[in-house]
């Protein structure tokens, strides 16, 4: 089962995974990170710039982002190769070269799959994935329906997801209609996953991620499956969660030699 962490607050919970990827980092300065946009992991990225602000050396580490639009140019702001740039590259200070966003290009798009997944092995493999989780309970770009195996691959996005992703465009009909993302698959090879949520807008996905069945129908089940997941969350995305007191109990007494998360 993830383990499940409940923080006060958005900052605390970036804190917490920045200190854990400072960690990784510390025994594998090239280490492979797999990188979520939307605003859910921004602050482990602001609390990771701020330890490079104060010397923390990230300049080897090696990054694949979890998804891209399918169609839209990559110097759209909201492209995610312009997003991982604006947010992740550059303040971080991590090597462009060394951090890689799904090919969203329609040209040669069949392809774009395999190439991405081929990337990723060629790497060694993600040591540390970070997700976030959509309202209908999507990891990466993986809709409701997508298969537990699935690979790097063309989605259709869900009207529920265009939606929650408009207020990054001028308006819905602005917001591609497809993506390339990291399947079910490539995510939980993975060595380690960290899902972040925040907000009421996201308790039931939690809840049905980490203590429903197993199903397709939430993709985010997945990490039911995975054997070293944390989910870090705040009290209002935790609120729906029938074992939260076990697992505040769990963390409260989390064994010295079990380090968060690594
Ligand atoms: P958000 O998106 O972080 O912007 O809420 C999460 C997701 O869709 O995976």
């Amino acid at each position: 089962m993830a383990e499940v962490i409940v923080v006060g607050s958005r900052k605390a919970a970036g804190a917490l995974v920045a200190e854990a990827i400072e960690r990784l980092v510390g025994t594998r300065p090239d280490a492979v990170l797999g990188l979520a946009t939307g605003d859910t992991p921004l602050p482990v990225y602001r609390a990771l710039a701020e330890r490079v602000r104060a010397g923390l050396d990230l300049s080897a580490v090696r990054g694949f982002a979890l998804d891209e639009y399918v169609g839209i140019p990559v110097t759209h702001p909201e492209s995610y190769h312009s997003v991982i740039a604006r947010d992740v590259v550059g303040p971080l200070k991590l090597n462009p070269a060394a951090v890689h966003v799904p090919d969203g290009r329609t040209l040669g798009i069949e392809t774009a799959g395999e190439r991405y997944e081929v990337a990723i092995t060629s790497s060694g493999g993600i040591d540390l994935q970070i997700l976030g989780i959509g309202t209908d309970g999507h990891i990466g770009f993986n809709e409701p329906g997508s298969s537990f195996a699935s690979l790097t691959r063309v989605k259709t996005l869900t009207r529920q997801t265009r939606e929650d992703n408009a207020r990054f465009f001028a308006s819905i009909d602005d917001v591609p209609v497809h993506s390339i993302t990291q399947g079910l698959g490539t995510i939980l090879r993975a060595k380690r996953l960290v899902l972040l949520a925040f907000g009421a807008a996201k308790a039931h996905a939690v809840a049905a991620a980490v203590e429903g069945p197993l199903s397709a129908s939430v993709p985010a089940s997945a990490i039911q499956l995975h054997p070293r997941a944390t989910v870090v969350v705040d009290e209002e995305a935790a609120s729906m969660l029938t074992e939260l007191e076990y697992y505040r109990d769990a963390f409260a007494q989390k064994p010295i030699w079990d380090p968060v998360i690594l």
